[in-house]
């Protein structure tokens, strides 16, 4: 199979996605699909603006789902609608599903609210493979302690990871044809694997 599709890496802060997003593009780029490697929010920039104030700025929940939703409708006409349909591959790091997890199960935000705004900014479109980091918030959260000063999402306490890691799983049980899920405690090496045998279908 040689269209091109559109992969989303999903977890907590600190899971591994970043991580396992470029091995796999340095995996395709290996065999020479051309590759578009983007974020969420952010990815054009004006997305990567909203992306500041969102991790930065003080805001309601509403407010703060509806800049995510504003950046998203820019990256996808901007960014990645364009990228597939000149037929390159595009890995992005986190996508509506975060929303759900984050500003959801992690927020308390209705469920119905970001169904509405999915159902506006992209109707048709959704990831054809979605791989689920999974991990313990605890674990991501010794991972990412190392790194960097939290932003407004990572200065959470561990429940609302917890919640934010269930609504993660409910809806990858929901949707099993297009989530896989991952053991993201394992070694680096041993998720990158395991994600790469899971693309094999898909490079024949
Ligand atoms: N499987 C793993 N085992 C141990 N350490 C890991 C593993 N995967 C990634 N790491 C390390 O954990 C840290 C966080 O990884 P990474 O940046 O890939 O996570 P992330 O999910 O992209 O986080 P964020 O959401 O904050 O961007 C990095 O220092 C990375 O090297
Ligand atoms: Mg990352």
């Amino acid at each position: 199979m040689s269209g091109a599709r559109f992969i989303t890496f999903e977890g907590l802060d600190g899971a591994g996605k970043s991580t396992q997003l470029a091995t796999l593009a340095q995996a395709l780029h290996a065999r020479g699909i051309v590759v578009e490697v983007t974020r969420e929010p952010g990815g054009t920039p004006l997305a990567e603006s909203i992306r500041e104030l969102v991790l930065r700025q003080d805001m309601g929940l509403e407010a703060e789902t509806l800049l995510i939703f504003a950046a998203r409708a820019e990256h996808l006409a901007r960014r990645i609608l364009p990228a597939l349909a000149a037929g390159r591959w595009v890995l992005c790091d986190r996508f509506t599903d975060a929303t759900y997890a984050y500003q959801c199960g992690g927020r308390g935000l209705a469920e119905e609210a970001i169904a509405v705004l999915e159902q506006w900014v992209h109707p048709q479109l959704q990831p054809d493979a979605t791989f689920l980091f999974d991990v313990a918030p605890a674990i991501a959260a010794a991972r990412r302690g190392a790194v960097r000063a939290a932003d407004r999402f990572e200065s959470e306490q561990l429940a609302f990871f917890e919640r934010v890691r269930a609504m993660y799983l409910r809806r990858a049980a929901a949707q099993p044809q297009r989530f896989i899920v991952l053991d993201a405690a394992a070694p680096a090496a041993e998720v990158g694997a395991q994600m790469l045998r899971a693309c094999e279908p898909w490079l024949r």
